[in-house]
């Protein structure tokens, strides 16, 4: 299994939003989760994207999108606007969850952590255990505070010197797990 959790410090938690855009980068949640769960003619049945939300007006909200429940979701912007709506305004969508949970409290029952950090150890070498959970920052990173308490038990990991956007780092760390699968059998 693999596990994306996204930390959006200013996510919405409502439904009163104009656009994802303007829903505090909502956007940016959206994004992350089509580079966690979909492939061409395919949903990543093995996979769950989570982000924390910590925009108004109800913070802090965890979103949980499971790849094994999934239904009736493309992958266009206008889809995931409204199944992000339905569910914030406390309708529901198959494999569209949302919980009150606070990101410190999730890493604390969670093992086999792995932070998203330019100076980490590579992904191309670092071991990764059998349900691999990837923390990552938003459009300004990871809050100094979450990062520490993130690596508490958690490991760094790099995926280069270039600064990519988090739905980029989803994808490429999607396509080296892909490839380390083939190899391995
Ligand atoms: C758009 S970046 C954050 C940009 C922010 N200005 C910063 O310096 O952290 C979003 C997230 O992607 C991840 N990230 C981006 N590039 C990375 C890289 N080369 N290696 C590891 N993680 C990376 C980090 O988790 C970061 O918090």
């Amino acid at each position: 299994m693999r596990e994306f959790v996204v930390f959006s410090r200013t996510g919405h938690t409502g439904p009163g939003f104009k656009s994802l855009r303007e829903g505090g980068r909502l956007d940016l949640v959206y994004q992350s989760i089509l580079m966690s769960l979909f492939k061409s003619h395919g949903i990543r049945r093995d996979t769950v994207f989570r982000a924390f939300l910590g925009g108004p007006p109800n913070p802090p909200l965890e979103l949980i999108v499971d790849g094994s429940q999934l239904r009736d979701a493309r992958t266009d912007e206008v889809t995931w606007e409204h199944i992000l709506r339905n569910v914030l305004d406390g309708r529901e969508h198959p494999g569209v969850s949302l919980r009150r949970n606070s990101f410190q409290a999730f890493l604390k029952e969670r093992q086999g952590i792995y932070v998203l950090e330019e100076s980490g150890e590579s992904i191309r070498t670092v071991e990764l255990g059998e349900n691999p959970c990837f923390v990552l920052g938003d459009q300004v990173g990871l809050p100094r505070k979450e990062e520490k308490f993130a690596l508490r038990a958690g490991t760094k990991v790099s995926l280069g010197g270039t600064l990519y956007m988090t739905c980029q780092c989803i994808n490429i760390i999607n396509y080296t797990l892909d490839l380390r699968e083939v190899r391995e059998g």
